[in-house]
């Protein structure tokens, strides 16, 4: 029969690298091109339905700021979901993606579905970060790693879709 499957999903990432503008895409279906730094956190819902289940995301959209981390642990505790975030434009916001991973592995729920969104896929010509050294590493450690545009819509249903097959079937 179909199932009714309620997710927790956190969002997490560099200041900047476009949480906010994915969850505004994929709630919404908006873009706005001046996207305010999100303060502590906010929180949508959207409903997406796979083959057997019908998924409601209860979505925590964190901000990025340094000044917000404390926080951030009453966003990823219990939540079943979560998608790091960086900017395909921007070094270090892959290195910072790549701590929360590793705060999500050893703070967070072992069971949790983790996808690494390599956004702003859109602006090729200032590319810093090659998506097969992101797919390696997200090989690596137990992500599922796809390159994302809020601006264009590319990848965001899609990784949304892809975290609502892979969560667990009760
Ligand atoms: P914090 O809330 O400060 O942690 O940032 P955030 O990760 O929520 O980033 P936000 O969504 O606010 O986006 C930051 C800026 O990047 C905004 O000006 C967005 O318009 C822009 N942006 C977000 N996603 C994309 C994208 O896919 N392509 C392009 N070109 N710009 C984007
Ligand atoms: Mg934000």
């Amino acid at each position: 029969g179909n199932k009714n499957i309620n997710a927790k999903l956190v969002l997490l990432g560099d200041v900047g690298a476009g949480k906010s503008s994915l969850v505004l895409r994929f709630v919404k279906g908006q873009f706005v091109e001046f996207q305010e730094s999100t303060i502590g956190a906010a929180f949508f819902s959207q409903t997406l339905a796979v083959n057997d289940a019908t998924v409601k995301f209860e979505i925590w959209d964190t901000a990025g700021q340094e000044r917000y981390h404390s926080l951030a642990p009453m966003y990823y505790r219990g939540a079943a979901a979560a998608i790091i975030v960086y900017d395909i434009t921007n070094q270090a916001s892959f290195e910072r993606a790549k701590k929360w991973v590793q705060e999500l592995q050893a703070q967070g729920n072992p069971n949790m579905v983790m996808a690494l969104a390599g956004n702003k896929a859109d602006v090729l010509d200032a590319r810093k970060v090659a998506a097969e050294e992101a797919q390696t590493y997200a090989q690596e450690n137990g992500l599922f790693f796809m390159e994302t545009s809020a601006k264009t819509a590319s990848n965001v249903n899609d990784i949304f879709y892809e975290i609502a097959k892979r969560l667990p079937r009760v």
